[in-house]
């Protein structure tokens, strides 16, 4: 993509001087943008489908779907992967009927995706034409009517670009598209270190949110918004945060005003707590952030290890040897139960901070262990409306991951936790307040939300300039 910024308005340089920028508001509002991602931005990116273990056998499929688009990815016999539009050359029938999304009386688990196992072929609802698992077509009723005119480039499914990634299967609808370890570029290679590929489901959910999809991703792409909507969490740590852009991508991760807590391999989610003693804080912070999380963003062993901080330590340990203690015997636990961290160079650590925005649409809060992760979508043509879905991965022992599937769940804290219930009780009201003639435009942290401008650099990228981000010049 153009890194010289003239459709972004910005460039990476501005970014990295942490210039102050603005942007409009219609990439979350105007009826028009939405309509324009449908060109611009959807047909032109990698997007994430599913971890790929969800079609681990010969004739697995499944659908996935992004604003009018409709695509089948599909396991062959030799076990690689094929991905084309849901939509069968003769009068453009969906191949797979996909209903609606949002449950009702028939679906009362809404309708996340259509997917099954062992297909051997496609066969079109309407007049029965049919296409074999690469996507040649097999069977057409009366073909001499035309003619013999048909050619197979004529009457073949559409391919889609299909890879991928950390165990995630990717599509680009662009057959002119970089190929994707290019796209993931140096984040990619960074959370690479963190083996996301040998991790599994602990739970994955969803929701029709009343919001658009961007206002969405940004509620959890800063650490900026924990001091003020998650106050509860300030009892443990502080929640300084940094941010920074890798051209497509984004980082943030925790900074400190406090050198006493500046540890290398502590920028992310294990940290040590704040307080006089923090052998006891350190705890206090992992298990009230794993149990308010939905039991995510750590792990049930993390949080054991942490509870005997006090009984295996002196109470003068500095916190970079009670991060470095903490982490050893978290390690060794793990291995003890047949789960094997990823050695992670110490730079890797500090480099990877805390959570990635992968452009467009997924947040990666990770570690060695465990990953909260986040992906969103448009939903319909309403702006205010989106597809929002998270999930907890873990590395599980050899054959110990849960069985999941995705669950619709109404966005309250019974279902998400208190933490992600705080962050859901923003959306909405962001996507209104933004709304008001008396919003000037956003004022986004130049530091800690340098996320969210990166965002909005790339989209104009892609969205032809619109809602280009412009610097803010302060005389
Ligand atoms: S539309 Fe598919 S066979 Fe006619
Ligand atoms: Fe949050």
């Amino acid at each position: 993509m153009n890194e010289t910024g003239t459709k972004a308005g910005l460039t990476a340089q501005d970014m990295d001087e942490e210039r102050l920028a603005t942007y409009p508001t219609a990439a979350f509002l105007s009826r028009d943008y939405l309509q324009a991602e449908k060109q611009l931005l959807w047909p032109k990116v990698w997007q994430m489908v599913e971890r790929e273990s969800d079609l681990p056998d010969p004739g697995d499929w499944m659908t996935y779907d992004v604003a009018d688009e409709s695509i089948i990815v599909l396991r062959k016999d030799d076990g690689t992967l094929k991905a084309f539009h849901n939509v069968c050359p003769h009068r453009g029938r969906q191949l797979v009927s996909v209903p609606d999304m949002l449950p009702g009386p028939k679906n009362p688990n809404g309708v996340h995706d259509v997917r099954g196992n062992n297909r051997r072929n496609f066969i079109c609802g309407f007049h029965g034409w049919t296409f074999d698992l690469d996507g040649n077509n097999t069977y057409i009723l009366d073909p001499q009517d035309w003619h013999h005119k048909l050619t197979p480039e004529m009457t073949c499914l559409s391919e889609v670009q299909v890879d991928t990634w950390g165990g995630y299967i990717y599509i680009t609808m662009d057959p002119d598209a970089v190929p994707l370890q290019e796209w993931m570029g140096r984040a990619g290679e960074i959370l690479d270190h963190f083996d996301l590929a040998g991790m599994h489901y602990k739970w994955r959910q969803w929701a029709i949110y009343d919001c658009n999809w961007k206002t969405a991703i940004e509620a959890f792409l800063e650490p900026y918004h924990v001091a003020g909507t998650h106050t509860q969490l300030l009892a443990y740590g502080d929640y300084y945060a940094l941010s920074k852009q890798y051209g497509l991508h984004s980082v943030s991760s925790y900074d400190t005003r406090d050198s006493k807590f500046q540890m290398s391999e502590s920028a992310g989610t294990t940290r040590a707590g704040k307080g006089d003693d923090a052998r006891v804080s350190t705890y206090e912070l992992i298990r009230e952030n794993y149990e308010t999380v939905n039991y995510s963003a750590s792990t049930e062993t993390l949080v054991n290890a942490a509870s005997r901080l006090v009984d295996e330590l002196p109470e003068t340990a500095t916190p970079g040897e009670i991060i470095a203690h903490w982490l050893t015997s978290a390690k060794a636990d793990d291995a003890a139960r047949g789960v094997v961290w990823p050695e992670v160079p110490p730079e890797i650590k500090k480099e990877g901070g805390l959570a990635w925005g992968l452009f467009p649409n997924q947040n990666i809060l990770h570690g060695e262990t465990f990953a909260l992760c986040y992906r969103v979508r448009p939903y319909g043509d309403d702006p205010d409306k989106c597809i929002f879905e998270s999930y907890a991965l873990e590395r599980f022992p050899e054959g110990g991951a849960p069985q999941t599937e995705w669950v619709y769940a109404d966005p309250i804290g019974e279902h998400w936790g208190a933490v992600l219930a705080q962050d859901f009780s923003n959306m909405q009201f962001v996507q209104k307040g933004m709304k008001s003639s008396g919003f000037r435009g956003p004022l986004p942290n130049p530091h800690q939300e340098q996320k969210v401008i990166n965002l909005h650099r790339n989209l104009a990228n892609f969205m032809d300039g619109m809602g280009a981000p412009t610097r803010l010049e302060v005389e």
